[in-house]
């Protein structure tokens, strides 16, 4: 309902309770009540409202979802592209309306948060609670130990020095990195700073969330234990 307030024969249509015109019907009838208070035609309701029905009552509260996506390379993580290309919420239904938590780059892959749950956007995404995050980088070359242990320990990027990562090697040329900080490409620009451009970027990992079995493009709701431990993760302060 984005705040505003609606007719209630509309907002019952989309709760499913009837068409529009049998809405305005049980409306005439005095069937539906408004916070208790029997409606008349021309009402309306406004998110966090009580409606019901022949005193059975509907929530108008949007509800919370949040979504693991398995963002594919060249989608644009925006909720609108004002250049047209492709985009996250093209892979998600479009209500409730959801926002991707952070970002990633067009051509990264991996997964990705989107929600309509603000306060843990806000959560996931300061600096002080953000949650760790791995990512899988192929990168040109094979890294020498010195260039490994000036990731791990940081790297003098131009926006400053990055913060202790761990950084393990998976096969020739490809690294897994887990960070903390949000910054701008930080692990393509913290590749690049010890000589090995990353070539591809795959994020496997999201705190405690890890999916193996979601494809390039397909997204899923979290279920009740992985909120819980998102929630966790997310509220545990550095
Ligand atoms: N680091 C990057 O360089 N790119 C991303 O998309 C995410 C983290």
């Amino acid at each position: 309902m984005d705040g505003e307030s609606e007719r209630a024969q509309k907002v019952l249509a989309r709760l499913g309770v009837g068409s529009r015109r049998a809405c305005e019907e049980l409306i005439r009838e005095g069937r539906v009540t408004i916070n208790g208070a029997v409606a008349t035609l021309g009402d309306r309701v406004s998110e966090g409202d009580q409606l019901a029905v022949d005193g059975v009552v509907f929530s108008t509260m949007p509800e919370i979802v949040v979504y693991l996506l398995n963002k594919p390379a060249g989608v644009v993580t925006t909720a609108s592209d004002p250049q047209g290309r492709p985009t996250v919420m093209d892979l998600i239904p479009s209500e409730p309306r959801v926002f991707p938590v952070g970002r990633l780059d067009l051509d990264t892959e991996g997964l990705l948060l989107l929600t309509n749950d603000g306060a843990l956007t806000n959560r996931l995404t300061h600096p002080s609670f953000g949650v760790d995050k791995e990512y899988i980088a192929h990168v040109k070359g094979n890294p020498s130990r010195g260039a490994l242990r000036r990731l791990r320990e940081g790297v003098e990027l131009d926006d400053g020095i990055t913060a202790p990562a761990q950084v393990s090697v998976v096969a020739p040329g490809v690294i897994r990195l887990i960070i903390h900080e949000g910054r701008n490409r930080q692990v393509r620009r913290m590749c690049e700073a010890v000589g090995h451009p990353v070539v591809r970027l795959v994020r496997s990992r999201i705190g405690p969330l890890v999916d193996r079995r979601l494809k390039p493009g397909e997204h899923r709701l979290l279920d009740s234990d992985e909120l819980l431990s998102l929630q966790r993760a997310a509220s545990s302060s550095r």
